[in-house]
């Protein structure tokens, strides 16, 4: 199968690529090489002749109008994205183009495209989102895909957009389409922003680890691997229309989290230890989410997917990558707002 993946040089696109190449599909990758986006995720296949890039802006209809045109793709996985909630508070405006206004001219490009093929029968497009959707859960209970939609943060309100948008050209249009909702991801090519990275990179430096508020919000975390397996599962075997929730079921309060980062360090990188000396409580995140947590059920029962690393095997994981791979992190702590407090301008 021949694969056109959007924001295939960020964290999550990048993981999929290469494992679609590593299965033997084709892939183009066509990513605008936003601050997030970078190329040396995706070095591993670059060479492979089953990998071709684009840089292309799916703001841009024309563009994305082009790239089908030159690659004659079976399939779309729409991961493109602005992806930070602390950006999204800052400047909400490039969330709402590129999540909403880019998804919109997807979709409007994959029609068009996908009706003057003759609507070829396996031709579809999975577009991939986010638990946040579905807002802030209390102590109890986990998101369904029945979960009412009540997105409480800008990226959210705009992945939540994009779901709807995904949905209705479906109904609409008959648009094949897959889409699934994933908790928070992590592993090796986080973006040096995200909370993981950030408080491996800062023990390493010495630096204060941030904590917001009191550290007592709870995220269900998946390693970004499972979540590459789980979405080729979706979008080759999943059922149209239909929405798939996938998570790691590990959920952890952030504090909890950071302090097994801090033990992993103390163990693999002694420099410094004890590492949790750093751990500084910060203001916290205007409507920060106090919970989220996946009901994987459907995905397990209908497509025989689930995690395959524990929480504590993905930071061992993790912080390795992390010890190991400098060149790779180390040119993108200095791209704009990376080290800086944002989400901070409500
Ligand atoms: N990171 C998570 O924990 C998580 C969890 C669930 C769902 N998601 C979703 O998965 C997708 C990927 O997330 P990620 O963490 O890999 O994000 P990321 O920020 O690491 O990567 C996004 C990629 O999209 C590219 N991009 C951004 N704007 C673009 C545009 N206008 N045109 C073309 N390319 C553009 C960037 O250059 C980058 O390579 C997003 O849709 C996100 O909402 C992420």
């Amino acid at each position: 199968m021949k694969i056109l993946v959007t924001g295939g040089a960020g964290f999550i696109g990048s993981a999929v690529v290469r494992l679609a190449v590593a299965r033997g599909h084709a892939v183009v990758n066509l990513d605008a090489l936003t601050y997030a986006g970078c190329l040396a995720n995706v070095a591993s296949v670059a060479a492979s002749p089953l990998y071709a890039f684009e840089q292309a802006d799916i703001r841009d209809r024309a563009a994305i109008d082009a790239v089908l045109a030159r690659h004659s793709p079976d399939a779309i996985m729409h991961l493109a994205a602005e992806s930070h909630v602390d950006r999204s508070i800052d400047g909400p405006g490039a969330f709402i183009e590129t999540n909403v206004t880019g998804s919109y001219n997807l979709l409007e490009a994959a029609r068009d495209y996908w009706a003057r093929r003759g609507r070829p029968e396996g031709f579809r497009l999975h577009h991939i989102s986010t638990d946040e959707v579905f807002g802030s859960l209390g102590p109890t209970g986990r998101f369904t895909e029945a979960s009412p939609y009540a997105p409480r943060s800008p990226y959210a309100a705009s992945k939540a957009a994009s779901d709807h948008l995904v949905r209705a050209w479906h109904e609409t249009y008959g648009l094949p389409v897959v889409l699934s909702n994933c908790s928070n991801n992590y592993g090796p090519y986080h973006f040096p922003e995200k909370l993981i990275p950030v408080v491996i990179l800062n023990a390493l430096a010495g630096k204060p680890i941030p904590v917001y508020g009191a550290g007592a919000n709870v995220r269900d975390w998946l390693y970004v691997e499972d979540h590459a397996e789980a979405l080729l599962a979706v979008l080759s075997r999943g059922t149209l229309g239909q929405s798939y929730n996938i998570g790691g079921e590990a959920e952890a309060r952030n504090i909890d989290l950071v302090r097994m980062l801090c033990a992993l360090l103390d163990e693999m990188h002694p420099e410094g230890a004890p590492h949790d000396r750093l751990i500084r409580f910060v203001a916290d995140r205007p409507g920060h989410d106090a919970r989220y947590a996946i009901d994987p059920a459907r995905i397990r029962a209908d497509l025989g997917w689930r995690p395959s690393v524990t929480l504590a095997e993905g930071l061992r994981r993790t912080v390795a990558w992390y010890l190991g791979n400098e060149a790779w992190w180390r040119p993108l702590q200095g791209r704009a707002g990376v080290g800086e407090r944002l989400g901070t301008r409500a």
